[in-house]
């Protein structure tokens, strides 16, 4: 391991932060010693219906495993959003949003403005037949409505389902009968870095095959395009709420009511439906989005992921509103019109703290510091980095150019399960490590195992796992607890797997090295090699296929496809791109393999198992060194694969 710059932190966040290292470590002894009167004391900052009065009840043993969290209390998470800031500061604004064209007017929402939009929803999906308890998917681009839509199920009870506007019809058909929603909330577009997103047509395809119990889909005019609606089914948006009243009493959910589904792919062909619930999760993401960025109501706060991944759940809607912040949204990219555009938001709207993933980071950082510099960016005061590993240099590049050397960086390690961050430096308590997420937040007791299940102690490397419950875990998947259970508690009894590889170094800080299952992280997104596969074997001339991770700049994890074609199919370069387009109108753009290697036959062993080992050393170009081959049923198939490695 190579010398790396410690950051220590600053005297003036030392001084000023909301949390400083002592009071980090007196706060983090106390949540594991004394975890009742810990959290009792934090699930404070939300407003109760009716009080708790049990905290923690949980057990990741098989015998009686169970995870609750202030399961006798209720309230309601829109009203912890919306209502409570009302009275003090219902003018303040909510909600900025900034369009994906710089010549489009910004939007800005107050609180009060929000909760009247808010409970007109929530009276239009009451209208529509909505339930508590029943799904909504929302399929919406980033524009404040997708805040609007969430609040509004939660507000009503409904469990919402996001689907990122980037999946494809095949994808969203797919979660909108997994979880079984009879409503459907889309746009007519999405815009994108000048694009356009078909989304009311992606909607109208997905149900041609799925979701026959759809009945009604309202639909947003945003970009104002001539689509169809189907008479009896789509409603316009604005028709669904006019005539609504702009209050909505809220509904009275118990802690462990779901609040919402998000799908994720994992190890295996089917993304799972991860399931959170209402009072834990509240209580973790209101906590976590104070502590780790050291909020104070009235900064200006932006998160650039989109409400489609759980960072935009967890920290563009529920912690900043749960805080009372303002949280801007942006429809955008990094780099349209140019490269510039990051900076220009941060400028135009004075943001004091910027959390985006590291693939942005990257390819900004490789278009020059120019377009950086030429930005003001003076009011930023703390970065954050979240969705895969960042690399020293990026990150060095992003504390000195971007944040001038001034602003500490938050790399927050988590995951779709965990709700909230995990593991993250505290900005006035942690020295920091440029690419370690560094030390636990509250409550959160991180360990390394081996591949015996053997707890390993001091600097080592290991399996990641979480020993006990936090209040944002995950509670199932969706309709299937024994896939819950068998994923995430199985392979080592007793804890929580979180799938990740890890390193502690002898200050005690953890280096998250990557995925140690079949899933990989592209572009800061979590794509299952099996999902991949099974678009791929659906294609005709297709018999076989493997997906791998490969190294790749920008992206962090690439994808590398071996295709194995049909007996007497020509494998060429139009079937390569054929293939490619295939995947991407399967599942989506995000899924694009940046490699096809037609293969005559994989590595397979005598029982018939892939050997996966083979195929991820040769996408990486780790040829010299491919271990032991001496199990393979037919050795030469390798040398094969050796031969036929296309340019990269
Ligand atoms: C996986 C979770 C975290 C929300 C967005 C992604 C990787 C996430 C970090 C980080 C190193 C990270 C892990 C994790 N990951 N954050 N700061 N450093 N790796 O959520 O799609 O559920 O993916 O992303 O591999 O398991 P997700």
């Amino acid at each position: 391991m190579s010398e790396v710059t410690v950051h220590p932190v600053s005297a003036e966040w030392a001084d000023k932060a909301l949390i400083g290292a002592e009071a980090y470590a007196e706060k983090y002894r106390r949540s594991l010693a004394e975890p009742d009167a810990f959290w009792a004391e934090e699930a404070k900052r939300l407003d109760w219906i009716k009080p708790f009065t049990r905290v923690k009840d949980t057990s990741f043993n098989v015998d009686d495993f169970r995870i609750r969290w202030f399961e006798d209390g209720t309230l309601n998470l829109a009203a912890n959003c919306l209502d409570r800031h009302l009275a003090d500061h219902g003018e303040r604004v909510a909600i900025l949003w900034e369009a994906d064209d710089p010549a489009t007017p910004g939007r800005r929402i107050t609180y009060r403005e929000l909760y009247a939009q808010t409970c007109r929803l929530a009276n239009a999906l009451k209208a529509q037949g909505v339930k508590r308890g029943d799904r909504v998917t929302i399929y919406l681009p980033m524009v404040p409505e997708a805040a609007v839509a969430m609040l509004a199920c939660a507000r009503i009870g409904a469990v919402h389902s996001i689907v990122f506007a980037g999946f494809s019809p095949e994808a969203l058909g797919g979660r909108i009968d997994d979880c079984a929603s009879d409503v459907v909330i889309t746009a007519d577009e999405g815009r994108r870095g000048g694009k356009t997103i078909p989304l009311k047509a992606n909607v109208d395809a997905a149900l041609e095959h799925h979701a026959p119990n759809v009945k009604s889909v309202i639909v947003l005019r945003h970009t104002g395009a001539d689509v169809p609606m189907v008479a009896g089914r789509d409603i316009d948006w604005a028709d669904a709420v006019a005539g609504q009243p702009g209050d909505c009493p809220p509904e009275e959910m118990n802690a462990e009511d779901p609040l919402f589904i998000l799908y994720t792919s994992g190890s295996t062909g089917k993304p799972k439906g991860v399931l959170h619930t209402t009072g834990g999760y509240g209580v973790w993401v209101s906590m976590t989005h104070e502590y780790t960025f050291d909020y104070r109501p009235g900064q200006i706060y932006w998160c650039a992921a989109d409400i489609g991944w759980v960072t935009g759940h967890s920290y563009v809607v529920y912690g900043p509103l749960a805080n009372g912040a303002t949280t801007l949204m942006f429809e955008g990219v990094p780099n349209f019109p140019d490269h510039s555009r990051f900076w220009q938001v941060v400028d135009k709207y004075g943001v004091e703290i910027f959390y985006a993933a590291p693939t942005a980071l990257r390819a900004l950082m490789r278009e020059g510091d120019d377009w950086v510099t030429r930005t003001d960016r003076s009011t930023l005061r703390l970065l954050g980095s979240v969705g895969e590993p960042i690399n020293p240099e990026a990150w060095e590049w992003y504390y000195n150019v971007v944040g001038g050397g001034r602003c500490p960086i938050v790399d927050t390690w988590w995951q779709t399960e965990t709700g909230g961050h995990m593991i993250t430096p505290l900005p006035g308590a942690t020295a920091l490590k440029p690419g370690s997420a560094s030390t636990p937040m509250f409550g959160v007791q991180p360990a390394l195992v081996d591949g015996e299940g053997q707890l390993i102690e001091g600097a080592a490397e290991g399996a990641l796992v979480i020993t006990d419950s936090w209040p944002g875990q995950m509670r199932t998947v969706y309709g299937d607890d024994e896939r819950f259970f068998q994923t995430y508690f199985s392979t080592f009894p007793g804890y929580y797997f979180t799938g990740d590889g890890c390193r502690r170094d002898e200050d005690g800080y953890y280096w998250i090295t990557g995925r140690i299952d079949d899933v990989i992280n592209v572009s800061g997104h979590r794509m299952g090699t099996a999902e991949i596969e099974s678009a791929l074997v659906l294609h005709d001339l297709v018999a076989e296929a493997a997906v791998v991770g490969m190294p790749h700049d920008i992206k962090g994890q690439g994808i590398y496809a071996y295709v194995t074609t049909i007996a007497g199919t020509e494998d060429s370069d139009d079937l390569r791109r054929e293939l490619i387009q295939w995947v991407r109108k399967e599942i989506g753009p995000i899924a694009t393999p940046d490699v096809v290697q037609f293969a005559p036959a994989l590595p397979k062993t005598r029982s018939g198992k892939i050997m996966r080992r083979i195929l991820r050393k040769i996408a990486e170009n780790d040829t010299g060194n491919l271990g032991d081959t001496s199990t393979l049923a037919d050795p030469g198939v390798v040398d094969d694969l050796l031969a036929n490695r296309p340019e990269s």
